[in-house]
């Protein structure tokens, strides 16, 4: 596996493929992988001849109260795990690769990056974009594979890359649980051993509004209610949203007749944690 730490290594990098005709899978990341990011891995492997993955813990999708400084920083156990999956090029550039100074152009989804998770991560999205956006150009692949564990992150790609006719094909991969149910994320790292057991009411309270639509519940305010009063029942978690909206367009649904995306937000202790499950109607 090559490890690139510049732009200008990693675009000739991706020149040398696209010489060679062969298909360049990309997967981006934070790192501090688990088993989520390297299903996005397996599932590059499968449909591409090279894959690269990258890296870069983007500080511009942080808030100034987030957890920016203390996200967990593994680099010589990610690109260890990433070699084993037969990954070709790790790209991981320093914050000043990325953002020279002075740098003051961004790419924002409009109406989207403000729902869901955008709501109460004011400027989340917009750095998310703005740093793919960048990412797609630098590294230029002709798939690129995203997780459906962060939904309102999936659907905003495919809008900025359908706006902008990013030539590049997205990829939205299941999301990866432990074998309890609790969704696989960077951030489990931070929960203590209580708050790791709260964190489960996440998981089963989409289970009990899967449950209410399986037997035949379409009214989304009804359902949604089933959904709070489950994470209600756990003290040490607080509820930051709880929604069931369109995936194409984030906005609630209110009479289920669609596809619907059920996504949760909450806190454990001071750990933001997100899921999700999609309604087939
Ligand atoms: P990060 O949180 O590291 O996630 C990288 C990718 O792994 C994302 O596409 C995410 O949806 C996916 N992923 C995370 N947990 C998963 C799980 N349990 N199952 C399946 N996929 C999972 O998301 C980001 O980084 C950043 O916002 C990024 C896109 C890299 C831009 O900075």
């Amino acid at each position: 596996m090559k490890i690139y730490k510049t732009i200008a290594e990693m675009r000739a990098a991706s020149r040398q493929v696209r010489r060679d005709e062969e298909r360049l899978g990309f997967v981006p990341t934070m790192g501090a992988l688990h088993e989520g990011h390297l299903s996005l891995v397996r599932a590059a492997k499968a449909k591409c001849d090279v894959v690269a993955v990258s890296i870069f813990v983007n500080p511009l999708q942080f808030g100034p109260s987030e957890d920016l400084a203390k996200y967990p920083r593994t680099f010589d156990r990610d690109s260890e795990l990433l070699e084993k999956e037969g990954v070709d090029i790790l790209f991981a550039p320093t914050p000043d690769e990325m953002y020279p100074a002075g740098a003051v152009t961004y790419v924002t989804v409009e109406g989207l990056s403000e729902k869901l998770c955008g709501r109460s991560r004011p400027g989340h999205f917009r750095g998310v974009t703005t740093v793919v956006a960048k990412l797609f150009h630098i590294v230029e692949p002709d798939l690129a594979f995203f997780g459906q564990k962060d939904a309102a992150q999936a659907t905003i790609i495919c809008r900025m890359v359908r706006d902008l006719n990013l030539p590049v094909e997205i990829v939205i991969c299941p999301i990866m649980r432990e074998p309890d149910g609790l969704a696989m994320s960077s951030r489990n790292a931070y929960l203590s051993p209580q708050a790791r057991k709260s964190a489960l009411v996440l998981q089963r309270s989409l289970t009990r509004v899967r449950n209410r639509f399986d037997q035949g519940e379409r009214d989304t305010a009804k359902l949604i209610e089933a959904g709070k009063e489950v994470v209600a029942q756990e003290p040490a978690v607080r509820l930051d949203y709880f929604e069931i909206v369109d995936p194409a367009t984030l906005d609630p649904v209110r009479e289920l007749t669609n596809n619907v995306l059920v996504a949760v937000a909450a806190f454990a202790g001071n750990t933001r944690l997100i899921d999700n499950i999609l309604l087939d109607a």
